[in-house]
């Protein structure tokens, strides 16, 4: 319905310079949707997926819930002093306790979303990817998505309204987190036309409905409850809405009642004649939501799909061979056997190169507004390019069917610095292994170390620096010395870290990929 329209807004050019593992993997959480168990989009594909007690006859949804979510933890957004917003504190089961957030759904939702959060991607993030999903994947329009929102160490004051609270305080409420009375209507309309009040709960509010195919008593705000439409406000409009809020039982928690019809209905009439206008402001006011942040924070750029975008470049140091594995993504290019990609790159010898990019090795992946491609670098199956390691590479540019990709003339960067040694071996007698790293001679290299990732108690993933690297004595070839650091313990959580010419490197470790032998 949308998709085509905003099109249009997408630029010829990239969002942003790759690489940039944040927004990379940003980027990949929003546009490389591949429905399977491992991705966040399963779970709200199909939009009555529910994974809390139930499943799909509770009468629940997690895009419900994911929703919900996100607005709550806004809510306590001051605009006046700056705190609160869209920072996870949701998460604290202090906030979790309060009324104003009453029932199982924030829980819900933080233990799916949770651990889709990454070193790069805070649970803030997530949650705001979640609740674009939701929107995006059952039937809404494209929210336009910054990235960035960092995650609050303790709970926020509280300050979510609730249905019992009179019109003046819900209409101060929305003034205190930044929207007028009219975006008020809007905003609780977009959101209610999502799930329904639970009786749990809202006992008060919702009788028990002894309905198998309901097994939650959820007495939903329109007839379309998993699905984005209008119906929330052409059901209030025509009178034939069973929205608890608003013919409920008890006049005092109607607040969709009241708020609905703050200003003679105006608002809501013009969503019911017209679902068009009702998408593109929720649109607008989703990402509004979803981009209040406390004071501080800074957000990036809007972050559409990049139309090159190289992925998981990997350097290996075998003897004498440099090699490079990785692939490029190229968006809204369809599969054709007949085309021609090719990898040109710039060595640190001056010298030139170019590796066609065999159209066997190409794969195709479905994703929500568009298709894309991928090429596998190398020239047969996984082995990569295999390059002079003296030569190495310093950037990348792509060729397709002869039209440059360059990122504006600018390249796409690559960091050979470093490279995993496969001199690296187990010790059989105790799980110990040796790690070694190759170092490119002449690099301005001031610190080598191991990086761990670790989840806290709060689910915030951090890093720690732990072991540094030490020179080896040992050198790989001509190009390249060997640093080396004992450890034993899994490898899964580790990565290799630089510091280059004072900027930051990191690096998956490769390991156990080939197994690594004996020492
Ligand atoms: C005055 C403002 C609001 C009040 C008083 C209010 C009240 C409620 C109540 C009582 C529920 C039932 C929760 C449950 O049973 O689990 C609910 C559900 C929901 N609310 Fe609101 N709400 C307000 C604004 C918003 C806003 C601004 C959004 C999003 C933009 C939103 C999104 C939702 C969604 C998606 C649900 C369904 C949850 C589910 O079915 O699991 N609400 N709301
Ligand atoms: C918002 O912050 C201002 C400045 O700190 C404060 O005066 C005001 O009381 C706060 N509003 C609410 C509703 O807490
Ligand atoms: C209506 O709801 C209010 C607020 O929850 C409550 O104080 C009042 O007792 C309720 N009235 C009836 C008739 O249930
Ligand atoms: C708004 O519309 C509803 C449904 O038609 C109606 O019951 C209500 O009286 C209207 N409210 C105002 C303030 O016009
Ligand atoms: C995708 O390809 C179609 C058909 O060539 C074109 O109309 C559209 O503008 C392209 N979209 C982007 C984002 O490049
Ligand atoms: C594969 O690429 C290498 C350069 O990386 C080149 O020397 C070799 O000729 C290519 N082989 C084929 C079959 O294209
Ligand atoms: C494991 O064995 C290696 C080689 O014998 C030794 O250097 C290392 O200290 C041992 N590590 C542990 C944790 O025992
Ligand atoms: C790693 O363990 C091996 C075997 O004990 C030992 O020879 C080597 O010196 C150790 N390397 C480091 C950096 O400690
Ligand atoms: C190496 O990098 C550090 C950090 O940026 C810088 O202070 C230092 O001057 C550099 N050394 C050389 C020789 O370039």
């Amino acid at each position: 319905m949308f998709p085509l329209a905003l099109f249009a807004c997408f630029a010829t050019a990239n969002a942003y310079l790759w690489p940039n593992p944040a927004l990379d993997e940003v980027e990949s959480l929003l546009y490389e949707i591949v429905i399977d168990t491992s991705s966040l989009v399963f779970f709200v594909s199909p939009c009555d997926t529910f994974t809390g007690t139930g499943g799909t006859i509770s009468g629940r949804s997690n895009a419900a819930d994911w929703i919900r979510t996100a607005y709550h933890d806004m809510a306590t957004h001051n605009v006046t002093d700056g705190t609160g917003g869209m920072d996870a504190s949701i998460r604290f089961a202090e906030e979790q306790a309060r009324l104003e957030n009453a029932g199982d759904g924030f829980s819900n939702t933080l233990s799916v979303l949770t651990g889709f959060s990454t070193r790069y991607v805070s649970i803030a993030d997530i949650l705001a990817i979640g609740a674009v999903m939701a929107v995006e994947r059952c039937g809404g329009p494209q929210i336009p998505f910054r990235a960035g929102r960092v995650d609050a160490t303790e709970p926020n004051p509280p300050g979510v309204p609730q249905p019992q609270d009179p019109l003046q305080s819900h209409i101060a409420t929305f003034a205190r987190e930044g929207f007028t009375q009219t975006e008020m209507i809007s905003l609780v309309a977009c959101g209610h036309t999502f799930g329904g009040v639970q009786h749990d709960p809202f006992p008060n509010i919702v009788p028990e409905l002894t309905d198998p195919g309901n097994t939650q008593s959820v007495a939903h705000f329109d007839t379309t409850n998993v699905h984005f439409d209008n119906n929330v406000a052409t059901e209030y409009i025509s009178g034939t809405t069973q929205n608890p809020l608003v013919v409920g039982f008890n006049d005092t928690t109607n607040s969709d009642k009241r708020i609905f019809g703050s200003d003679g209905n105006v608002t809501m009439q013009s969503f019911a004649n017209s679902p068009d206008l009702f998408a593109s402001t929720c649109a607008a006011l989703f990402a509004r939501m979803l981009d209040t942040v406390p004071s501080g924070v800074q957000l990036s750029d809007v972050i559409n799909p990049m139309l090159v975008k190289p992925a998981t470049p990997i350097f290996t140091l075998d003897g004498d061979v440099l090699r490079f594995t990785g692939r490029v993504r190229f968006w809204n290019l369809t599969a054709n056997a007949n085309r021609v990609v090719t990898l040109l790159w710039n060595d640190h010898l001056g010298g030139a190169h170019s590796s066609t990019l065999l159209s066997s090795l190409e794969s195709s992946t479905t994703y929500p507004y568009g298709v894309a491609t991928s090429y596998i670098f190398g020239n047969s199956s996984d082995d990569g390019l295999l390059l002079d390691p003296a030569a190495g590479i310093t950037t990348m540019r792509f060729s397709v069917d002869g039209k440059l990709e360059d990122q504006g003339g600018v390249g796409f960067a690559v960091q050979d610095g470093f490279a995993f040694s496969t001199t690296s071996c187990f010790f059989d007698n105790n799980g110990t292994a040796q790690y070694d790293v190759a170092v490119r001679n002449g690099v301005n290299l001031t610190s080598l170390y191991i990086e761990t990732e670790q989840r806290d108690n709060t689910g915030h993933v951090g890093v720690t620096e732990t072991a540094n690297f030490a020179p080896s004595g040992r050198t790989a070839n001509a190009a390249y010395s060997i640093w080396t650091v004992n450890l034993s313990g899994s490898p899964f959580t580790r990565y290799v870290g630089a510091e280059i010419d004072g900027v930051k490197f990191s690096t998956a470790l490769v390991i156990p990929l080939p197994a690594l032998p004996s020492c």
